[in-house]
């Protein structure tokens, strides 16, 4: 396994719609091996394939961080079939860094993936998990976090990036609670 880097916004490859996965082959069992390092590492509990710079939609997910035995959710072309309920929490995205905000979610969803060995799996979350997981199918439709904040905080936001950017890479080591 190896770790990758994570792209942040405004880069490009975070925007636009992750195709689906067509044959599940070594590569792509690689590729989620490697997010799922890449998350832990970064302390997130989710991380989906646009955030490594691969449109594919593939997302690994772990609320426990590993905390609590295997609890590694690794899911190809995930989809919500179900949902019910509201809830609204503050959230964080390793590909949005410094940044925390209030989205409304469902509170319980049920959603259908393929796992690396090509079973078909049926998830019904709520909780964290349900937070987490719409969260990360919203970066497999290009939706980050930024596109919830008006335009005048949105425009602030980028201008920050831009100049964090431009800093040498050691300043400022990020380590929110928990990112998705
Ligand atoms: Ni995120």
């Amino acid at each position: 396994m190896s770790s990758l880097t994570i792209r942040t916004y405004p880069d490009p490859v975070l925007k636009g719609e992750s195709p689906p996965v067509e044959s599940i082959d070594d590569r792509i069992r690689r590729l989620l091996d490697d997010m799922a390092e890449t998350m832990y590492l970064n302390n997130g509990i989710g991380l989906a394939a646009p955030q490594v710079g691969e449109r594919a939609r593939l997302i690994v997910v772990d609320v426990q961080r590993g905390e609590a035995g295997d609890t590694l959710l690794k899911l190809i072309n995930p989809r919500i079939v179900d949902k019910q309920g509201e809830t609204k929490s503050e959230e964080g995205c390793l590909s949005c860094p410094d940044l925390l905000v209030e989205v409304k979610r469902f509170e319980t969803v049920t959603v259908e993936a393929l796992l690396p060995d090509g079973e078909e799996t049926t998830i019904e979350a709520d909780g964290l998990l349900a937070i987490c997981l719409q969260h990360e199918i919203d970066h497999l439709d290009g939706v980050l976090l930024v596109d919830r904040l008006s335009s005048l905080r949105r425009n602030l936001y980028q201008k920050k990036r831009i100049k964090e950017d431009s800093k040498p890479p050691d300043e400022e080591p990020h380590s929110p609670d928990a990112s998705l």
